[in-house]
């Protein structure tokens, strides 16, 4: 069944007091919200341990930003999905375009860290998106249609269950500009219809497809009431309790 969700993508922002307070100001906050979204954060690497423990007791869920796709090995500085699993993480953001831009993450690349997390039995937020160039140039659906493709559609029907789709256009990252609701309604209707042609119409419209750029408490309510936006992924906002708070209460 197709899920809200709310995801807040930290990025490499709060130390791990600060995210214990963070946490602790989000669970007072969410006690009284009860609109069945499922809401994620995901802190950086070194806080997650951190976040788990805190957020027991409620319903807030703890994702990591990235992992490597091998599964131990000499991989300096990298973390391997057994090794977030042991911490009591089970959703990775993968192929942000952070990672695609700064570290060079490539489609081919993105797959496989696709499947490592599904191996292990985890879930993946894949994210995709144009960057501003490609809008210009009308190229976001084929630039889109392409990323989905070249990363997701080698998996079996079944392995879809495990994942939830995030559209963020690239020059609505950190930018202030987001998407109008119609924009972002065109793209997450052509996704579905692309993903309902490889696979089936049940299992495209059991996926949650989030927005992510430049989503705050003013313009979060609009957003989610386009039909297949399934709720958001949100930076900046996410860092403070209040406006993630008005956030989750946008549906
Ligand atoms: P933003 O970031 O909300 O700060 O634009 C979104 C994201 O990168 O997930």
């Amino acid at each position: 069944m197709r899920k809200n969700i709310v995801a807040g993508n930290w990025k490499m922002n709060k130390t791990v007091a600060e995210t214990e307070q963070l946490v602790a100001d989000l669970k007072s906050k969410l006690q009284d919200v009860d609109n069945g979204a499922r809401v994620i954060i995901a802190p950086s690497f070194v806080s997650l341990t951190t976040a788990v423990t805190a957020v027991k007791g409620s319903e807030i869920e703890v994702a990591a930003q990235n992992m490597h796709q091998e599964a131990n090995g000499a991989y300096t500085g990298e973390v391997s999905a057994e090794m977030l699993k042991s911490a009591g993480v089970n959703t990775v953001i993968i192929g942000h375009s952070e990672r695609r831009e700064y570290f060079k993450e490539s489609d081919e690349l993105l797959a496989s860290k696709v499947d490592a997390v599904l191996a292990n039995g985890m879930e993946v937020i894949f994210c995709f998106g144009e960057t501003l160039k490609d809008r210009k140039l009308d190229n976001q659906l084929l630039e889109v249609g392409s990323q989905i493709k070249k990363s997701l559609f080698h998996l079996p029907a079944e392995a879809w269950k495990n994942i939830v789709l995030a559209y963020e256009p690239v020059w609505a990252i950190g930018t202030g500009e987001t998407a109008t609701p119609e924009q972002a309604q065109e793209m997450h209707k052509f996704v579905r219809r692309i993903v309902s042609k490889k696979y089936t119409d049940e299992l495209a419209d059991d996926i949650s497809i989030l927005y992510g750029g430049s989503v705050k408490p003013n313009n979060a309510k609009e957003i989610f009431s386009k039909p297949d936006v399934d709720g958001g992924l949100i930076g900046g906002a996410s860092l403070k309790a209040d406006d993630f708070l008005a956030i989750v209460n946008g549906f």
